[in-house]
């Protein structure tokens, strides 16, 4: 039986188990994960425990278990060249190398390089050293930006300018000011903040897994990424998720999922031109469909994202084997099997995340697992620590639900199933993920009217800001 080694201790790793259950599993986490442990444990493999980003340990548990192949899960362990301990010795690895992760890592590095190779879906940019030039930046140019951290920082620190006549009055000014005094925080001694330009559109996901040689589009996801109904509060690493049917969603086209493959394969070569290595695990595109370009490239991770994957997996009867294929190098040899049924997840987070996870910490939570499946749901254990046979909260999202069916069916089994975990706390999630579909699929037809119009005009990617300075204002 192949020995796996899974890396990471999140929903995403959970489900990563999930599938390699029929194989030997190890898990190297920074805790117990629940889920994960049940998998272990019924296969046979160890959980260790330990720093997820320390070379010298990964480097220790390897040879420990002397896995067939590994797969890290989360993108530090990836900026922190857990990866390439594995490339190093010739040990199949599905993780990009850290090189390679500079993708995700550093926004203004993926900006510059879509821009350098002409990929389609780049935004204009500037990026600065300083959080007083950004400041003054914005407050001059007066048009409508995003703002973040040109450093990864766990989707936090975005802040949209978007109301320009409210803006341009002294408070506004202020407020300005100091959000982005606040973004400087969260990157500490290394202040580096982009600007884009701000767009708007239906969001979604792109993930492709490549072992360096052929290029597997996954099905489409899309992730909700504010704490509260309805999508307001503060952005977290999202509240849940849909998938389908087929690999669309309803409100991607065929046409629209073939360009944003090619636009994340283009990227995926563009890195490897760069870097000089060969790009293999996943690159994903956070996307948005714009009139600007429509696919639009927000962000890339060098990783699946979560709970994104939570709503794949469960879509793809033998991704075990596309993961042991793609880990061989023989990516082309497997066709994934991806159920037409869409797919909803729900995250349950403790009461204060995302805002203060000292209070989202150290609570007891209650699953009872065979309830959930009994009515038809998956549960994916994610910052959930399983000490003394009890499951305690680590601050972040908990867990996640699946369903499968159509989106409303999918809705009522999870309104079922959510009632079967209970905490010493308040639990967070958001029963409208999954519904109000049409009004997504009427978003995306209004924006699709005027990309098409540029398209057919040979104007995308052009707009009243155009300057041919290299995608710098
Ligand atoms: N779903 C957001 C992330 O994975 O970063």
């Amino acid at each position: 039986m192949q020995r796996v080694l899974l890396i990471g201790d999140g929903a995403r790793e959970n489900a990563f188990a999930s599938a390699l259950s029929y194989l030997r599993l190890y898990a190297l986490s920074s805790f117990i994960n629940p889920g994960i442990k049940k998998i272990v444990d019924s296969s046979g493999g160890k959980y260790y425990i330990g720093d997820i980003n320390s070379q010298e340990f990964v480097k220790k548990v390897k040879d420990d278990v002397n896995p067939d192949f590994a797969i890290i899960g989360p993108e530090d362990p990836l900026f922190h060249g857990i990866s390439d301990v594995f490339y190093q010795e010739g040990i199949p690895v599905i993780g990009a190398s850290s090189k390679n992760s500079m993708i995700e890592k550093s926004k203004t590095w993926m900006r510059q390089l879509m821009w350098k190779y002409g990929i389609p879906g780049r935004l204009r940019f500037k990026a600065f050293s300083s959080i007083e030039d950004a400041a003054k930046f914005i407050m001059e140019y007066g048009g409508s930006v995003a703002v973040k951290p040109s450093e990864q920082v766990g989707g936090k620190g975005v802040k949209v300018v978007a109301d320009l006549q409210a803006y341009l009055s002294q408070e506004k000014r202020l407020a300005l000011s100091k959000s982005v005094d606040k973004i400087g925080e969260l990157v500490s001694d290394k202040v580096k903040v982009i600007v884009e330009e701000r767009v708007d559109g239906p969001e979604y996901t792109q993930h492709v897994l490549t072992d360096g040689q052929s290029y597997l589009p996954l099905p489409l996801a899309q992730d909700y990424k504010h704490a509260y109904q309805d999508g307001i509060g503060p952005e977290t690493g999202g509240m849940g998720s849909i998938s389908g049917p087929s690999s669309l969603l309803p409100f991607i086209t065929e046409e629209e999922y073939e360009d944003t493959f090619d636009i994340v394969r283009q990227t995926a070569k563009a890195v490897e031109r760069e870097t000089g290595e060969k790009y293999k695990g996943f690159i994903s595109g956070q996307m948005m469909l714009t009139d600007l370009w429509g696919p639009t490239v927000i962000e890339y991770y060098s990783r699946m994202g979560d709970p994104e994957t939570s709503a794949i997996i469960p879509r793809i009867k033998n991704f075990g084997e596309v993961l042991i294929r793609a880990a061989e190098g023989h990516l082309n040899k497997v066709k994934p099997e991806v159920v037409e049924t869409s797919s909803v997840v729900w995250v349950v987070s403790p009461l204060g995340y995302p805002l203060d996870r000292t209070i989202a910490r150290g609570k007891r939570i209650f699953v009872d697992v065979k309830k959930i499946e009994d009515f038809g749901c998956q549960v994916f254990f994610g910052s959930t620590s399983l000490e003394g046979g009890q499951i305690i909260t680590q601050g972040s999202r908990a867990l996640e639900l699946v369903a499968l069916g159509d989106y409303n069916e999918a809705v009522k089994k999870l309104e079922r199933c959510v009632s079967f975990v209970g905490s010493e706390t308040r639990l967070i999630y958001r029963t409208d993920i999954g519904k109000s579909i049409d009004d997504m699929i009427e978003k995306a037809e209004i924006i699709r009217y005027s990309y098409k119009k540029r398209k057919s005009k040979g104007t995308l990617g052009i707009s009243a800001d155009w300057s041919p300075n290299g995608g710098m204002w």
